[in-house]
């Protein structure tokens, strides 16, 4: 499963780095040919020798070998490897990858990998529960690295909590899953889609704004889970405080209008488009170009209606996917069942605000999919494993 690939293991400094050992052995044993990369630290944990002799190839440490001044090149290593898998992860080394700090050989190729990422973290249970580290954790897994749970138990602190690094055996497990979800057949090779995302704001004055709670986090899952896939996606995206998805090009607008314009435009050429806005209905009719005083008398603002995107993608739609959303407080499927038809879409992903979990700012979602033969209901799961479900319902309409 592993033959011929190549894994860099980065060890940092833990207790947990023993189990580097029985980690790398396991690794070669399943064919992988393996760099290992310590930190300092990591040193004072488990020897080079130790190392050295299990992955078969010298320790690499510093930026240079000081006995002879041979550079330890950190790009041709990040450009070698097919996964960095770092094990045990400390949380020093977590908080020094999110913040781009490169004060070692490890966390320099950290930065220049190209390849997979994987972290195993190991550390007390209150150092893994605080804010900090979580967010960390938080922040890496949304720019694409993975993520290899700690397990609860017995700490070397004595105390008893989740912080211990995943058996190694367990890691091997993890890291074939990650390079059998690399390898997914990319189904949708050469096929164009669009995906609008976000929440579009609609000015009053210079200061002052109409928008809405949505965060992009559902629209942002989706272009990555069909860029993932291998179709070629435009993300038409609202404001959002997101990171673009990787190998997903982002066409950023603000108003509805905006909004618009840029998605009829990229129409014509794509294949597909998943309408994932929250898209301003009403818009108002004039913008004032100073900022409006306040008075002592109640204030109206007059409102237009915006253009329905989706609609218009719909009523053009020439045998093309189209996939919209439905965000409903009540009456859910016979409001999702009209826009099915009203907009002529392919299927309608109804979310319930009555239902815990779903719609806006969370990172789950629970969708019901509804087309022309009725509706599918899911469970709660996270905004990227729905973006698969609605992806593979995509798939089953070819
Ligand atoms: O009619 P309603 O706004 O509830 O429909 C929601 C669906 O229509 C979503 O897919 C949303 O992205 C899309 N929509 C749109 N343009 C609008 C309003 C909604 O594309 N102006």
């Amino acid at each position: 499963m592993l033959n011929g690939k190549h894994i860099i293991l980065g060890i940092t400094g833990s207790i947990a780095a023993y189990k580097a050992a029985m980690l790398c052995r396991l690794l070669v044993k399943e064919g992988a040919e393996v760099r290992v990369i310590m930190t300092p630290l990591a040193k004072q944990f488990i020897t080079p020798l130790t190392m050295a002799t299990l992955s078969k190839h010298p320790i690499l440490v510093e930026f240079f070998n000081p006995e002879n001044g041979e550079w330890n090149s950190h790009v041709s290593l990040g450009e070698w490897a097919d996964m960095l898998l770092i094990a045990p992860a400390t949380a020093n080394t977590l908080a020094k990858m999110t913040t781009g700090i490169a004060d070692n050989l490890l966390l320099t190729t950290y930065l220049s990998a190209r390849s997979k990422v994987a972290v195993a973290p190991a550390m007390d249970l209150d150092m893994y529960a605080h804010i900090t580290t979580q967010q960390n954790l938080a922040t890496l897994k949304e720019r694409g690295v993975a993520i290899i749970e700690p397990a609860a138990g017995e700490l070397a602190s004595g105390l008893v909590g989740k912080g211990r690094m995943a058996e190694p055996e367990d890691i091997v497990e993890q890291v074939k899953a990650i390079f059998a979800e690399g390898e997914k057949k990319k189904t949708l090779e050469g096929k164009r889609y669009i995906v609008t995302a976000g929440a579009t704001i609609e000015r009053i004055d210079p200061v002052r704004y109409i928008t809405n709670h949505s965060t992009g986090k559902m629209g942002y899952a989706i272009a990555e889970e069909l860029a993932k896939r291998g179709a070629e996606v435009k993300l038409i995206s609202g404001r959002t405080t997101l990171p673009i998805p990787q190998g997903v090009e982002r066409i950023d607008t603000l108003s509805a209008e905006d909004m618009y314009n840029a998605a009829v435009r990229e129409w014509r050429e794509a294949d597909g488009a998943v309408m994932c806005a929250a898209v301003a209905d009403y818009t108002p009719v004039t913008v004032a170009d100073k900022k409006l005083k306040k008075s002592d008398d109640d204030m109206r603002i007059e409102l237009r209606r915006t253009k329905d995107i989706a609609k218009e993608l719909g009523a053009n739609k020439e045998g093309r996917v189209l996939v919209g959303f439905a965000l409903e407080t009540d009456n859910e499927e016979a409001n999702a069942q009209g826009k099915l038809v009203r907009k002529n879409l392919d299927f309608v992903v109804l979310n319930s605000l009555r239902d815990a979990g779903a719609g806006f700012r969370g990172d789950t979602n629970k969708i019901t999919i509804i087309d022309h033969n009725g509706a599918e209901e899911h469970p709660l799961m996270s905004k990227r494993e729905a973006a698969a479900v609605i992806v593979d319902k995509i798939e089953t309409l070819k």
